[in-house]
């Protein structure tokens, strides 16, 4: 249970989020983190938090250098290329750090050195010599992705320092099972080299309780608790490469005992996380340590927070920690973990191209805060996020252009052409309480690290200005009670004001859009919650709209292309099917369609409390007015249900009569187009593949 005091504090903040290692164009998948970090370091100062919010790009490992050698460019030039274009692609969504470094640059060398350094005089590193797997052919050790084969905990297949297909383990040098080398194809051998461990064993304790006091979500608590039971393993931190950082004061046994000395450099792991110390730092010497102390933060008390994705739980919730602990360094405060993007509910594979590159949303010229809205208020924060143009039109036109663009648009339009702006009134005590009400919400889901809650607050209050607007109707009381007509205009551009403020985290661009509508001076991103309650200027212009629809034609468009990209992706992989060139998905399977696993296990119990049972259909009807969905009659043995399904296209109705399924029974009732729906049939598949059984189990029986 975290002890930690709420935010704001007054100690100073740095948000995080992982480093893009810089070997390739950025996607919809980088940009959630991306964004949602950018969101919740922007929510933090509403709150009065001080924060900075950094990041940089991760420029070596194997995941860079493959990828150089592949085109046959120095990892150095490549890995520079991409961190420029990095650094113009992030502000093009409002992605605004306040440093963006680079892991290769003299700050993250020296600190990397030196935390090294120290951990190696604390008594905290060792040498030993291990299996390594070497490719004779190519005559060279195959370091992480320069390896593949099978991961010896879930036997899904792995590259070299990651079960990235499965378990999302983190790999030791050895012990990914039918090793083949990704430069040549062929299995590779195991070599015995002499290496660097960090004892990351030695904190099991430590990190234990670590763990008890974390905030951000439960799924970086909950694996690593898991890692720590079944037993640590100390943590290899050197590789056989020279691109990467020297191991410090490098006259290392590894090197002179086996004559490699140049080729032995620092696991990319370890000087990555070190990359978020260097760039406070950097941050801190341009504004001033007075102005932000790099130090109170990190080795003091300030607050740390990392969002990162889920694949990369282990690395900051035990290498890392372990390590500043070590180094006597500070300790995290939160690591929140976000799910993947899926798209169209399959799995984002950049080989095959099914994903949503940042360049082409860019150069379809819609404008950025519509995708970071998107991708923060589509489910919680660890849950897998699904991206397709249809859904993206959905929250684009219901949430935004109609709930809050249009009342933002009929407030101020009512206000300007009446009052020429904001009316002379108190605002009434029913919309001061509600507003109020949306600041607490948003400084809870802050402090929850929850970034939907933040979004959510936000629009609720816009949609509950549209019916304050439409109840009141003030355009039927300007003539013949112009007081009442006042009151609501005031209250209505107060709280367009206020939905400007809290919505601003997430929408910086159009939240300033709204602030300069109204007349208002400077940032909104500047102003702390409680701005929210204060009187708009008097006068203002008149306003525009803020955001436009989307139409259908656009997305038809949009899905045309996207597939005509997937179609053709898979052409060129069955024309290079034996690829085994180190591409990042070599070894991708086909669960790349599949939705990903769950994170989180259900108790025995909690399946108890599903009650699903055996059900017959009695009879299958399409419901007018509805494309998809059908009124099924389903006997499951006590009673006689009625459900609704949407499988009217994908199942001849008139077949299903006389059809056992599988139904659950406690499902809440719901009503869709006019119909109670009393229980879910369930079914898999695009083609919703209805669940039945085979041999003699009865109508009416529970599933166990
Ligand atoms: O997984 C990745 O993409 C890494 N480049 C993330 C590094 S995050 C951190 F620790 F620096
Ligand atoms: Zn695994």
């Amino acid at each position: 249970m975290s002890t930690n005091d709420e935010f704001p504090t007054d100690r100073p903040a740095v948000v995080t989020c992982g480093l893009p290692y810089a070997n390739g164009d950025l996607h919809i998948g980088h940009l959630r983190g991306y964004i949602g970090a950018d969101a919740f370091a922007r929510a933090l100062e509403t709150l009065g938090q001080q924060t900075a919010y950094v990041c940089g790009s991760d420029m070596h490992g194997t995941p860079v250098a493959v990828n150089a050698e592949q085109q046959g460019v120095d990892p150095e030039e490549f890995a520079l290329e991409w961190h420029r274009q990095y650094e113009e692609t992030f502000p093009k969504f409002n992605v605004e750090f306040d440093n963006y470094g680079h892991t290769h640059d003299e700050t993250n060398t020296e600190l990397t050195q030196d935390i090294v350094h120290t951990l190696d005089e604390e008594g905290y590193v060792y040498e030993k010599e291990i299996q390594v797997a070497y490719d004779p052919q190519a005559d060279q050790y195959l370091p992480d992705r320069y390896v593949v084969g099978t991961c010896p905990y879930c036997g899904e297949a792995a590259r070299g320092d990651e079960c990235d297909e499965g378990c999302q383990r983190h790999l030791e040098p050895g012990e990914v099972e039918d090793p083949r080398s990704t430069i040549t194809g062929n299995p590779a051998e195991y070599r015995k080299r002499a290496h660097k461990f960090f004892e990351v064993s030695a904190f099991a304790e430590y990190l234990t309780d670590f763990l008890d006091g974390l905030e951000g979500t439960s799924n970086a608590r909950n694996q690593p608790r898991q890692w720590i039971e079944d037993g640590l393993q100390d943590w290899c931190i050197t590789r056989d490469m020279d691109w990467g950082i020297d191991y410090p004061g490098e006259e290392s046994v590894a090197s002179a005992e086996h004559g490699n000395g140049d080729d032995l450099v620092l696991y990319v792991w370890v000087d990555a996380p070190i990359e978020y110390i260097a760039s406070t730092k950097q941050y801190a010497e341009r504004v001033g340590t007075d102005e932000y102390d790099w130090e109170e933060v990190w080795r003091e008390d300030g607050e740390i927070v990392h969002i990162i994705g889920r694949d990369i739980i282990q690395h900051h919730t035990i290498f890392w920690p372990a390590m500043l602990e070590a180094a006597d360094y500070n300790a995290p405060r939160a690591v929140a973990a976000t799910g993947f993007i899926t798209i169209n509910g399959k799995g984002l594979s950049t080989s095959r191209n099914r994903a949503i590159w940042a360049k082409e949303y860019i150069d379809e010229d819609f404008h950025p805060d519509l995708l970071r809205y998107y991708l923060t208020t589509t489910g919680g924060l660890q849950q897998d996020v699904d991206f397709s143009w249809d859904a993206f039109q959905e929250k684009v036109n219901g949430e935004l252009v109609g709930t809050v663009g249009n009342f933002w648009y009929r407030s101020l339009l009512f206000a300007y052409r009446n009052y020429e702006g904001t009316p002379e009134a108190d605002v009434s005590g029913e919309v001061h309480e509600r507003i109020q009400d949306a600041i607490a919400d948003t400084r809870e889901a802050v402090n929850d690290y929850d970034l939907r809650g933040i979004g959510r607050a936000a629009t609720s209050l816009a949609q509950f200005g549209n019916e304050y607007i439409q109840h009141n109707e003030p355009w039927k009381l300007t003539d013949d009670s112009p007081d009442e007509a006042i009151q609501v205009i005031r209250d209505c551009v107060q709280i367009a004001k206020a939905v400007g403020v809290l919505l601003a985290p997430i929408a910086p661009e159009k939240a300033q859009a709204l602030w300069d509508q109204l007349g208002e001076e400077g940032a909104v991103g500047d102003a702390n919650l409680e701005i929210a309650l204060e009187t708009p200027p008097r006068h203002f212009d008149e306003p525009g709209e803020l955001f436009e629809k989307i139409d259908d034609d656009r997305v038809d468009q949009l899905n045309a292309k996207l597939e005509q990209r997937i179609e053709e992706a898979a052409t060129d992989e069955e024309t290079e099917s034996d690829d085994t060139d180190g591409d990042e998905d070599a070894a991708m399977t086909d669960t790349d369609d599949l939705e990903a696993l769950a994170e989180d296990r259900i108790s025995f119990d909690e399946f108890q409390d599903l009650d699903i049972r055996i059900g017959r259909i009695e009879s299958a009807e399409g419901i007018d007015g509805a494309d998809d969905l059908a009124r099924l009659e389903v006997d499951i043995g006590f009673e006689t249900r009625q459900v609704v399904a949407g499988i009217k296209q994908l199942h001849n109705l008139e077949e299903l009569p006389g059809e056992k399924c599988v139904l659950l029974a406690n499902m809440e009732p719901a009503e869709l187009f006019g119909v109670e729906s009393n229980g879910m049939i369930l079914a898999a598949g695009e083609d919703a593949d209805l669940l039945t059984t085979h041999g003699d189990a009865e109508v009416g029986e529970k599933v166990r």
